[in-house]
């Protein structure tokens, strides 16, 4: 067991919205906690806000009495950086610069014992930068807790290059200790979660921006269909649009603006004028009292039809078999080498999203990928002008019939959950074969940071090897920016390893 022994005290320099969250997560912990910040007064008033919050825990029956007025005597505001001096860990969450970080590193090293690990909490900048204004930069690490941080379970432990192992267990069975699930991760732009998150937002957004559905739709398909807790367009209106735009733009400057993470030209819009989302009363929806809600596009009712005929195996889409025959709607299931879609009884053609057009084809409408058919409460289906009206009727019907809500979005390849999973699925790849962490990390940090359905690599395997390369080998032909490229680690997971396999059979 390395993490620090409770009697440690421990310090939080910077006591705005995250270190006071940290300082009550070391606290209620058990160690004694030191508060400093530059601003006079605002260690005093942290003290008095995390007090304040303690007293809730109380009224919640989530702390007792006795506990909240230990945990207050341990609680010191300090008025200077010298009275650190006997701490074991200090946990550095001031502004997001790297001059400022840098600076306060210094000052502390020459103040606290030469074993007193060093954390900084920044959620930007590489710790191995921040880390070289240290003449022992081997005891300094990245604690990245999410906000708030006393409910949020997820800590990320990043090493800098220089960062010995002892002090990133250290830091590692720390955060266990305090009852956090902490993750291990390199240092790369975004951590875990704010790089392989990106595309979350990015592709809602370029969904928008070539015109293929309106915020509101894209949201309700992301919630309904691809099982999130919140669409993008809702949730960067709920964290702030400035927030958000400049985690991406950090992430995309810190990759030499690696074409993968560029930003959104909308976000950027609404940015410069002022709609950063629900604390500005405007963003991508407006939350004026007497504001209209923008509802999502679903269709009008339609007869189901009466079968379809099943070619080929449906992939992450099978599941809808059965729901269809529980509907009462009879499939017949043909053997076929080449379609993989369902015939309607007017000879149209459903297909799930795969990264092509409908125009591409004679009369297929498009449906989206759902995390899961049985529960999802709404499909997104897609068609060209050359789609019959015919034929998007039948799929609207057969939709309807099996329980779910029809969005009707335009023609945009890989829709909207289809697009953003395979891109999800191919980051947390690229990231572990560029050593960023573990296969059970990602899926553990994407569930827990941002209350993802299920990791990348559960959703991986559940769609199949091959699956998200072939969408985005397809989207890239469509949008050959690089923006869609695969990685070769995706390749390898699709490609290469099915002949290991094969070779091995
Ligand atoms: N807010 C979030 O959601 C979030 C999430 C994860 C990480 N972070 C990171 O945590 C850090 C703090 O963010 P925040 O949102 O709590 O900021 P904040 O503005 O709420 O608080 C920063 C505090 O640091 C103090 N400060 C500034 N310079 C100082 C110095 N040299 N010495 C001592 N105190 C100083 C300020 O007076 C202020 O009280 C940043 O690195 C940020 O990137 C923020």
């Amino acid at each position: 067991m390395t993490a620090l022994d409770l009697s440690s005290p421990v310090a939080v320099v910077g006591t705005g919205t995250m270190g006071q969250g940290i300082a009550q997560v070391a606290l209620v912990a058990g160690h004694p906690v030191r508060l400093y910040d530059a601003a006079p007064g605002r260690a005093q008033a942290a003290a008095d806000a995390i007090g304040a919050r303690l007293d809730r825990l109380v009224a919640k029956d989530r702390l007792t009495a006795a506990d909240r007025d230990a945990a207050r005597a341990r609680l010191l505001p300090a008025e200077s950086l010298a009275e650190l001096a006997d701490c074991a860990l200090v946990v550095e969450a001031v502004l997001e610069r790297l001059d400022v970080k840098q600076e306060l590193l210094r000052e502390l090293e020459g103040i606290v014992d030469e074993d007193c690990l060093l954390a900084t909490n920044t959620s930007s900048l590489s710790v191995t930068a921040i880390g070289g204004a240290l003449s022992d930069p081997g005891r300094f690490v990245g604690l990245h807790f999410f906000n708030p941080a006393p409910l949020l379970p997820l800590v990320e432990v990043v090493s800098g290059f220089a960062t010995d192992v002892t002090y990133a267990t250290r830091a590692y069975e720390t955060a266990r200790a305090w009852g956090k699930t902490p993750v291990a991760c390199a240092d790369t732009p975004g951590f875990i979660v704010n790089r392989i998150a990106r595309p979350f937002y990015a592709e809602a957004f370029a969904v928008h921006e070539a015109q293929g559905a309106d915020p509101a739709t894209i949201d309700a398909v992301l919630r309904e269909c691809g099982g999130f807790k919140m669409g993008a367009f809702e949730l960067t209106d709920l964290i702030g649009q400035d927030v958000n735009e400049s985690v991406t733009h950090s992430v995309w400057q810190a990759f030499f603006n690696d074409v993968r993470f560029t930003p959104s030209l909308a976000q950027r819009r609404l940015v410069e004028s002022g709609r950063l989302g629900r604390k500005s009363g405007h963003g991508w929806y407006d939350y004026a009292e007497d504001a209209e809600r923008d509802e999502p596009h679903t269709a009008e009712r339609q007869q189901q039809p009466a079968y379809v005929v099943a070619e080929g195996d449906l992939g992450p889409a099978s599941e809808l078999l059965p729901l269809i025959r529980e509907a009462g709607i009879p499939v017949r299931e043909e053997e076929e080498d080449h379609g993989t879609r369902l015939v309607l009884p007017g000879g149209g053609q459903l297909a799930l999203a795969d990264g092509q057009t409908s125009v591409e084809f004679r009369d297929v409408v498009y449906f989206d990928l759902a995390v899961d058919y049985r529960r999802a409460t709404r499909i997104a289906v897609s068609a060209s002008q050359d789609t019959s009206p015919g034929t998007l009727t039948e799929a609207i019907g057969l939709f309807q019939a099996i329980g779910k809500d029809v969005s009707v979005i335009g023609d945009v390849p890989g829709m909207i959950v289809a697009r953003t999973v395979a891109r999800i699925v191919d980051l947390a790849h690229d990231a572990v074969a560029k050593g960023v962490a573990t296969v059970e990390d990602i899926d553990t940090a994407m569930r827990l940071g941002v209350n993802y359905p299920m990791g990348p690599f559960e959703w991986s395997r559940r769609l199949g090897r091959g699956w998200a390369y072939d969408l985005l080998d397809e989207l890239h032909v469509r949008e050959p920016s690089g923006r869609y490229a695969p990685s070769l680690a995706l390749y390898r997971h699709a490609y290469a390893s099915d002949k290991r396999e094969g070779s091995t059979s």
